[in-house]
């Protein structure tokens, strides 16, 4: 077993232990989700990330967030093109487990993870945005999209699209679902 996926069985239980042990030293409560997450933990193989990321043309100019990150894998991706990045995850142990496969990756110093409802992060600083939702997921975040990003910002999603947000690229992609999806932020956006 080499030593990322050592990380990834290893993680979570011994980050579990690691915190209920902090808990009873300092009494302070264990680190608790802030709600229930929107959709359950499904990775995007790793070639369909490597596909988004260079269809998104992510380079060392870039700031990546990615909402919903589970284990941080479109992040490290991100962070070996020389982008920095901030993922978001409402499950404690993906975003410890997202930590430890940076720091295994020697990306950790370009980028970070936070426990944190993607709905509530401000999301101005992107450039490009990852996603891996759900449908509906997706139409809820899109007009933040919108809002908050600039004109030029990319956006990629595996497997759902953005209703009638006509992508600029659609990928055929190895998966349950078949594709994937690029989109890039305009005017006309702004003013939706
Ligand atoms: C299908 S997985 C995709 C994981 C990763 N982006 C990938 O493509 O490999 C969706 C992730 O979104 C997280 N999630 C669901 N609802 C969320 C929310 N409201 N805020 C932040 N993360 C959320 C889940 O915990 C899960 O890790």
């Amino acid at each position: 077993m080499n030593r990322r996926n050592f990380l990834r069985t290893a993680m979570p239980a011994g980050a579990a232990l690691a915190a209920g042990a902090a808990s009873a030293q300092t009494g302070a409560p264990p680190c608790v989700p802030p709600r229930t997450a929107d959709v359950v933990y499904e990775p995007t193989p790793l070639a369909v990330v490597d596909t988004l990321i260079a269809a998104a043309a992510v380079g060392p100019r870039d700031v990546v967030f990615d909402l919903g990150c589970g284990d941080g894998r479109f992040l490290v991706a991100a962070a070996r093109r020389g982008a920095t990045g901030v993922g978001f995850d409402l499950n404690v142990n993906l975003v410890e487990w997202a930590q430890a496969n940076a720091l295994a990756e020697r990306v950790d110093e370009r980028v970070r993870f936070e426990v944190r409802d993607l709905f509530t992060a401000d999301l101005s600083r992107a450039t490009v945005v990852t996603l891996y939702l759900l449908p509906e997921l997706n139409l809820r975040v899109r007009p933040k999209l919108w809002k908050e990003l600039a004109v030029g910002a990319r956006v990629v999603s595996n497997a759902f699209d953005m209703g009638d947000w006509q992508p600029d690229r659609t990928f055929e992609v190895p998966t349950r679902y078949r594709r994937a999806y690029l989109w890039t932020i305009r005017p006309e956006h702004k003013r939706a």
